[in-house]
């Protein structure tokens, strides 16, 4: 029996996301790319936001992190609501992204571009350095320190991109494509990364082509299509949906996995 006197808990108590997105629709002219999604990222997990090229997927995460303001619906970080904020001033809260095209600063080094991170954060040069050698070294770009970010090849500058993203201490991780172009060791060694990262509480929105790290490491899966939700669900569920396997997976997705 509860003790005297405890009520029992609200719905909204034991509310555990961490991100939320309530009917949020964007539009470019008369092509709506985002319509009426909602969805929730929970404290602690991996979701995965999937569905075919220009399904509106970048636009989400464009919305969720203040690069676009969405024409309707809010998001909520943190049981706070976003609304008018710019990316530095949602990045200060804890939510952090990478880009699909990889934006480091092209000319300076590695180290540099991290620190950039770290320093929106840390106000001691010193500290920021300490934390940027560290997340350097848990990236795997130690031997990359002093080179100009533009000299990287594409894989070392996807982690460069998260390096960036961990510098600034999120709690929230958007991961746009971080896969893409790599080879499968590669992406093994990724989504081993990925894990120790979540392992470490950081709440992790993945939008992913490469299905091997969807199902390795997500949760839960939402399906995207022309803007619009056409599934949710744990990954099993969802590569089994017909109208996710018409919209984006196709039959040669089925028989690949033996089915
Ligand atoms: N700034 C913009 N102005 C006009 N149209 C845009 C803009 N950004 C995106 N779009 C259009 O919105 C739609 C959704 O694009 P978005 O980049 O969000 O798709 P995506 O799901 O990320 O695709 P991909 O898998 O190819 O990265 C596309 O039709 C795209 O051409
Ligand atoms: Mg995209």
């Amino acid at each position: 029996m509860a003790p005297l006197g405890r009520r029992p808990q609200s719905k909204i108590q034991n509310h555990m996301s961490i991100l939320s997105a309530d009917k949020l629709t964007k539009n470019f002219g008369g092509l709506m790319a985002v319509g009426n999604l909602s969805f929730e990222l929970e404290k602690g997990e991996i979701l995965a936001l999937i569905g075919p090229n220009g399904a509106g997927k970048t636009t989400v995460f464009n919305c969720l992190s203040g690069f676009l303001t969405p024409d309707e619906g809010d998001v909520m970080f943190e049981e706070k609501l976003l609304a008018g904020l710019q990316p530095f001033q949602i990045c200060q809260l804890g939510m952090a992204r990478t880009f699909q095209i990889v934006k480091p600063f092209p000319t300076i080094s590695v180290l540099d571009n991290v620190m950039v991170g770290a320093l929106s954060r840390e106000k001691s040069t010193a500290e920021a350095k300490r934390r940027s050698l560290e997340i350097i070294e848990f990236t795997g770009l130690s031997g990359m320190l002093s080179k100009e970010a533009q000299g990287l090849p594409l894989p070392l500058r996807k982690r460069l991109e998260l390096a960036r993203a961990l510098a600034t201490q999120p709690k929230v991780l958007l991961l746009d494509e971080v896969m893409a172009g790599l080879n499968p060791t590669e992406v093994d060694e990724l989504i081993a990364l990925l894990k120790e990262i979540n392992r470490q509480g950081v709440s992790i929105l993945l939008i992913e082509h490469v299905m091997r790290g969807v199902m390795a490491l997500s949760q839960r899966v939402i399906v995207i299509s022309y803007g619009v939700k056409i599934a949710e669900g744990t990954p099993a569920e969802v590569v089994e949906n017909k109208e996710v396997i018409e919209a984006y997976l196709g039959k040669e997705f089925l028989s690949a996995q033996g089915q």
